[in-house]
């Protein structure tokens, strides 16, 4: 039997990238997926896929940086579904600039920090009201290596990534004995829109780009696949005793 067999998995920044891979992957397991996306077009395109490939998923358009939209988007899937079996939290963003703390604008910070640490707290917080009545789930939020080392130049990125991380581990203690796990992933340098076009625009610096290969000891760029297959593991019962952890999906460059 497919491994997520009518399991209700909601993805989050499911229109492109990591969020996408897992959504789809999710789908190929057998799962029955809500792909939530603040770009609506993305997601209904993600769905399309997965439909083409003989799957189930419902589009929601949803900001995760509006609670009200969070609350919608968890109702949305329950409603359609009957429950939440495997939430992920990957919606985020990296900013579009590389400056030092001393000169980072303050605006985009307090910006960074609501979307990539304040909507995933909101995402958590409805994720886990709607487990905790069912009396199952499993989360997992998409922190980065920045949620365990620096990143110089992008410091509310770095800050709300460790803030991730601070979320996991405190919801894993609290809800350990209740049948809800939550972890994390700390990807490197993944190979996605955000970072080849994004702030970095890896794609049109040859340098960057060979200087990001060079992080991982493996000496390429992570593939989106590969942090959906660790994302879809953390999910499965496969990793039942294990709660709490920010995993370096990281070709190595931790080692
Ligand atoms: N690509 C990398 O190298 C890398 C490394 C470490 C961590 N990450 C993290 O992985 C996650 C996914 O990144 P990606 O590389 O796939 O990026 P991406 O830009 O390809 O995809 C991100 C998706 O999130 C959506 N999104 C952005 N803001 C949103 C919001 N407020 N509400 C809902 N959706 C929103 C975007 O529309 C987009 O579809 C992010 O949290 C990112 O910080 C990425």
């Amino acid at each position: 039997m497919a491994k997520f067999q009518d399991k209700v998995c909601l993805v989050t920044g499911a229109g492109s990238g990591i969020g996408k891979a897992t959504a789809l992957a999710f789908a190929r397991e057998g799962g029955q997926v809500v792909a939530a996306d603040v770009n609506l077009a993305a997601a209904e395109a993600t769905v399309a896929a997965i439909a083409a490939a003989g799957g189930t998923a419902l589009a929601v358009a949803a900001n995760i940086g509006q609670r009200t939209e969070v609350e919608s988007l968890v109702a949305q899937a329950v409603a359609s579904y009957g429950r939440l079996d495997c939430a992920v939290n990957c919606a985020g963003i990296a900013g579009t600039l590389s400056l030092p703390t001393h000169a980072y604008p303050e605006d985009q910070w307090l910006n960074m920090l609501h979307i990539n640490l304040t909507g995933t707290f909101y995402c958590l917080q409805e994720e886990l009201k709607q487990m905790l009545a069912q009396g199952s789930g499993t989360i997992v939020n998409v922190a980065s290596a920045a949620g365990l080392v620096g990143q110089p130049e992008n410091v509310p990125y770095a800050a709300s990534k460790h803030g991730v991380v601070g979320l996991t581990r405190t919801a894993a203690i609290e809800y350990a004995t209740q049948n809800i796990r939550v972890n994390a992933v700390c990807p490197t340098a993944i190979e996605t829109p955000m970072i080849m076009d994004g702030r970095r625009k890896l794609r049109d610096n040859p340098d960057k780009l060979e200087e990001a290969k060079n992080l991982q000891r493996m000496k390429r760029m992570g593939q989106p696949e590969e942090v959906a297959d660790v994302i879809l593991w953390l999910c499965s019962p496969q990793s039942s005793f294990i709660t709490g952890h920010a995993l370096g999906v990281d070709g190595g460059a931790f080692a």
